[in-house]
């Protein structure tokens, strides 16, 4: 199989205010709109509340949107939640689950990423499924099977190279400046590629875009991205700034 076309992925987090979102996802649009031959796939993930405003600006361009976090439900009793339709309905083609920090900040277990990547999925959304290890987990020498955990433990049944991206996220890399060495993260990329191989069969798997994400910047975007199987990249900060974000995309 081909190697997919790389996703350069923003992640906003719990960031942006309707002016700021204007701003930055009219100049992606801008800058998407005028390269004839985009060479990557792009994403921006603002929170819920920009997700209307941003998917006004994106229209008929291929900057895509997506959600940061969804229900298992369609509808319901659920104060607070947002819905996978919800998400289809305001313009969103992905959805990012199982963050490192949803899986810290509300308890999310493998089982519950599980289940709501069943759901996005049956709602027609694209799924970003997130693993990665602790600092403490990568020091006791278990980063391979706590990726290998989450992976297996994440994925329903039935998924497809189409609709699934899994990014890997080491937790003590998020917003630190810190990186696992090139040679560490082509470690844990090709095991994810091996793993998925058991899930989906060895060539599907080679269609699934693995991220990785975690402090990723201009200055180590080439390195990382030149990486056997790493096919793109799940920015936090950096994704704030569009001059920043635009040139991790372009070391593509
Ligand atoms: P930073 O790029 O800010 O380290 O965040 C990475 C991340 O968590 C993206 O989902």
């Amino acid at each position: 199989m081909a190697r997919p076309v790389p996703l350069i992925a923003g992640n906003w987090k719990m960031n942006g205010l309707t002016a700021s979102t204007r701003s930055l996802a009219s100049e992606l649009a801008t800058r998407v709109r005028s390269d004839r031959d985009l060479g990557f796939e792009m994403l921006i993930c603002p929170p819920f509340t920009m997700l209307s405003t941003a998917a006004e600006l994106v229209r008929d361009c291929a900057l895509k949107l997506g959600a940061q976090d969804c229900h298992t439900a369609s509808s319901g009793a659920h104060t607070g939640d947002i819905s996978p339709a919800m998400l289809r309905d305001v313009g969103c083609e992905y959805v990012i689950l199982g963050h490192s920090e949803r899986r810290t900040d509300h308890g999310e277990t493998c089982a519950l990423v599980r289940a709501k990547t069943r759901a996005a999925l049956d709602a027609g959304l694209k799924v970003i499924v997130c693993v990665g290890e602790t600092e403490a987990q990568r020091d006791a020498g278990e980063t391979l099977r706590v990726v290998a955990d989450q992976v297996t433990g994440s994925l329903p049944e039935g998924v497809t190279a189409e609709t699934l991206v899994v990014a890997y996220e080491p937790v003590w890399a998020i917003g630190t400046g810190r990186t696992p060495t090139t040679a560490e993260v082509a470690e844990v990329h090709a095991a994810l590629r091996q793993t998925l191989g058991t899930i989906l069969g060895t060539g599907a798997a080679e269609g699934v875009r693995l991220l990785y994400g975690g402090s990723v910047k201009p200055d180590n975007a080439r390195e990382l991205l030149a990486l056997d199987n790493v096919n793109g990249a799940l920015v936090g900060g950096a994704s704030l700034k569009v001059d920043d974000f635009w040139a991790i995309a372009s070391a593509v």
